[in-house]
């Protein structure tokens, strides 16, 4: 059974088991500063594991692309992805420990066909500190359904994971009890680490066993479940939400009892054809073909290299796929990331020139399958990672020779932060990349570089503020803020006329003073009162939503034809500008090329009023406007 058939089935396995399929969320979330991206089905169901009534019922299920950036270090190995689907199933204080432990079995052993006997599973050993019992009833449930599979189960106690190194796993050992660094699990990790607030609880882990000959003892050990080494892989996980972390550090129990169940697809498909090795399933191996091809090298001798290019393409794709774009911001950073560091890798591999138009096909042929509602812009994604991938490779040439050049010139035959901060701030050569090629081609680094490197990121930071504070004396006066205020009340009337009146409305004059804006613009007619409060009003709710205002430097091209943004000069701007973005990053309500400044939140702009709309010239009207 491969991937997408694994996907299918469990879906249709959890209907039959009385629950509602409920749409995965987007990978990408907005408007949360603490979280960028869906990391486990259960977070959008926060409200409904505290208690909140959901609309489908108390059984529920769904597959969800996750992504976990901060695995990123981890890709590389058989088993880790930056981006992977969870399969999940819910239960709102509906069955407990019983029926998801017989369900999940069920699923591995008689839908999937996993060996028995491969299967080993871990419980929670309890927390004297915090007064939460050992969880035998989980474990004698295992016990009763290995036992009613003819597979023997006796009940080991470990403990922590480091300490049950070397111990390995004596004749019948099943079931194992360890601490909450392994056996619980919350949104921060252990029971110390749980947020506030948060729902957790002791959690019931599922390992496949590879194989004895997989345990690398002289480095890891004789291997048990959830020591480190290649014999066991965890494929799922059902978490006994009944917990919540109080304002005083203790644990409160939750009246709603719930399960939180999460199945790692890759894995299951990967002990499917029993490969410890998840680069080999459906939805990775088509990738690692197509770069052996592309680089006419193996995968086995340069099985690394293969595994992060193939994660970090398919991650980016998943992100495009979405409607993101790269960008030096949040989750469009991590997503250049992943691009930039995949093309790097594919250096190593000798593909030194553009590959993604080759590779990024084979990734959107892997996931046809996965719903249009969550892979919204498919079309897009190619152009998006083309674009970048070049706009990349221009600043890799740039930097990396400078960086060598420097590493030449080095009197003490090492860099230093300020120079690793040079190559970013000049050469626009990221710090971790050039930490990456340092240590790839044995070019020393001094001891404290990451500090070096934030003194002169704070050190240009304030040097700029002061600049700019300079300047706003300077060139705007005393009613420089107020002007600023009209500035970008600017840019949302002509968001709001491009939305309300005609999307082929463009700028064709602006001018600004600390009393009022004026503002000239195509029209074939004269706005009705009912358009200009229409636009009054839109302006006014995006001042009241205090949206964001932020602006980078993109290059033309891109900020053209990627990020769509409003120019009046395409011809005439310069190669590198500024884009003023407002509101969401993906989901701007407004995107202008500008060069500020403006105010950082639109709610500092104050209330907006049309006073005035005329003829300006044959075809283009002109409004005078004032902030009250
Ligand atoms: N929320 C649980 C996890 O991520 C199922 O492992």
């Amino acid at each position: 059974m491969d991937a997408n058939e694994i996907r299918k089935k469990y879906l249709e396995f959890q209907v039959k088991n009385g629950h509602k399929v409920i749409a995965p969320a987007p990978l990408v979330l907005e408007g949360d500063p603490t979280t960028l991206f869906t990391s486990s089905g259960m977070q959008p169901l926060l409200p409904y594991l505290l208690g909140k009534t959901h609309p489908e019922g108390k059984r529920l299920t769904d597959v969800q692309p996750s992504l976990r950036m901060q695995d990123i270090d981890d890709v590389g190995d058989p088993r880790h992805t930056t981006v992977f689907e969870m399969l999940g199933n819910w239960s709102l204080g509906d069955y407990f420990k019983e029926e998801q432990i017989q369900h999940f079995f069920e699923f591995l052993t008689k839908v999937v066909g996993l060996d028995p006997n491969k299967i080993y599973v871990t419980c929670f050993i309890g927390s004297e500190k915090y007064g939460i019992p050992k969880d035998e009833e989980a474990a004698k449930i295992w016990q009763k359904v290995f036992e009613s599979a003819g597979v023997e189960a006796k009940i080991a106690e470990i403990g922590s994971a480091e300490v049950g190194d070397k111990r390995g796993i004596k004749p019948g050992e099943r079931i194992f009890f360890y601490d909450d660094h392994e056996n619980w699990w919350s949104r921060g990790g252990g029971c110390e680490s749980t947020p506030i607030g948060d729902p957790c609880g002791p959690d019931s882990e599922v390992f496949y066993d590879f194989g004895e000959d997989k345990q690398d003892v002289e480095k890891y050990g004789l291997s048990h479940p959830a020591s480190d080494g290649a014999r066991f892989m965890e494929i799922g996980n059902s978490v006994f939400m009944q917990y919540k972390r109080e304002k005083d550090g203790t644990f409160s129990e939750l009246k709603q009892k719930n399960v939180d169940f999460g199945g790692g697809l890759e894995r299951i498909a990967a002990a499917a054809m029993g490969s410890f090795d998840i680069f080999r399933i459906s939805l990775l191996k088509p990738i690692i073909d197509k770069l052996e091809e592309i680089s006419g090298k193996s995968y086995d001798n340069n099985t690394d290299e293969m595994r992060v290019i193939a994660d970090h393409i398919r991650g980016a794709y998943l992100l495009a796929a979405q409607g993101l774009v790269p960008s030096n911001k949040t989750q469009g950073y991590a997503m250049r990331r992943l691009l930039r560091r995949a093309i790097l890798r594919a250096l190593d591999l000798g593909i030194a020139t553009n590959f993604l138009a080759e590779i990024v096909p084979v990734v959107s042929d892997i996931y046809v399958d996965l719903s249009d509602s969550i892979l919204t812009q498919r079309e897009k994604a190619l152009e998006v990672m083309l674009h970048e991938e070049s706009a990349f490779r221009k600043t890799l040439n740039k930097g990396l020779k400078e960086l060598h050049k420097m590493a030449r010139q080095s009197e003490k035959t090492q860099l230093s932060g300020q120079d690793l901060f040079k190559l970013q701030d000049t050469y626009g050569f990221p710090m971790e990349l050039s930490v990456e090629e340092c240590y790839r081609e044995g070019i020393k680094l001094t001891d404290n570089y990451r500090e070096e490197f934030e003194a002169a990121l704070k050190e240009q930071r304030e040097r700029s503020q002061t600049a700019s504070k300079g300047m706003f004396k300077g060139g705007l006066e005393d009613h420089g803020e107020q002007t600023i205020k009209y500035h970008t009340a600017t840019h949302l009337l002509l968001a709001a006329l491009q939305k309300l009146v005609s999307p082929d409305i463009a700028q064709r004059g602006s001018n600004t003073t600390a009393e009022r804006l004026r503002f000239d613009f195509n029209l074939d007619h004269k706005m009705t009162d009912e358009e200009k409060k229409k636009v009054e009003d839109q302006v006014n709710a995006w001042i009241e939503a205090d949206l964001p205002v932020v602006f980078d430097e993109y290059d033309k091209e891109y900020a053209k034809n990627i990020l769509k943004a409003h120019g009046q000069f395409w011809d005439k701007y310069p190669d590198k500008l500024k884009v003023y973005t407002i509101g969401d990053f993906e989901h701007p309500v407004s995107r202008e090329v500008c060069g500020g400044p403006h105010v950082e939140h639109t709610g500092a702009i104050g209330h907006f009023k049309i006073k005035k709309e005329e003829s300006s010239s044959a075809g283009v009207r002109r409004i005078k406007a004032v902030l009250e």
